[in-house]
């Protein structure tokens, strides 16, 4: 087992280099990406506050695919250009949305959900797979976590 604390307290740059530094170390020398993908969603559930939902969705033969995620089951194919993940798969841009029911196309997997990010995971110049984060909170994630989040992809994405 393995127990990796980052305060929450501190400031968003230092608990997300945290973050990164711990899904290093759980990923690092692992080939299998699933078991990778598995690890670095039950890490961010249980670091990063307010999320009702947290994971993986891989972009295989033109849609996107559910992968290792925590929260509630969810909609398992989502097609490019659709809602919140399509969108920034197909675009290869994150999307942070403030507000989700004003996010045309938004695909309401779990109604608590009030604000999203989703960071596409690129590998070689192309999206192989974008992370999803679900708050119940409006507004939940900023610039910061934007950033953190995608040096987490970065760091990630030729390891799952
Ligand atoms: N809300 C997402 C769908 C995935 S769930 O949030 C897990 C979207 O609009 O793409």
């Amino acid at each position: 087992m393995y127990d990796f604390a980052a305060s929450s307290t501190q400031p968003k740059p230092a608990f997300y280099r945290e973050l990164c530094a711990a899904a290093d170390a759980l990923t690092a020398g692992e080939t299998d990406g699933m078991a990778n993908m598995a690890n670095l969603a039950a890490l961010v559930w249980h670091l990063v506050r307010e999320l009702n939902w947290a994971g993986f969705y891989r972009l295989l033969d033109g849609e996107l695919v559910l992968g290792p995620f925590c929260g509630k089951p969810a909609c398992i194919r989502i097609a490019l250009g659709q809602g919140v993940c399509g969108t920034a798969a197909a675009t290869g841009e994150t999307q942070l949305v403030d507000d989700v029911h004003a996010f045309p196309g938004h695909i309401a997997c779990d109604a608590a959900s009030r604000s999203e990010l989703v960071v596409p995971v690129i590998r070689d110049g192309a999206v192989v797979a974008v992370i999803d984060l679900d708050s119940p909170r409006p507004a939940r994630f900023d610039a910061e976590d934007r950033a953190g989040f995608e040096a987490l992809a970065a760091l990630v994405s030729d390891r799952i």
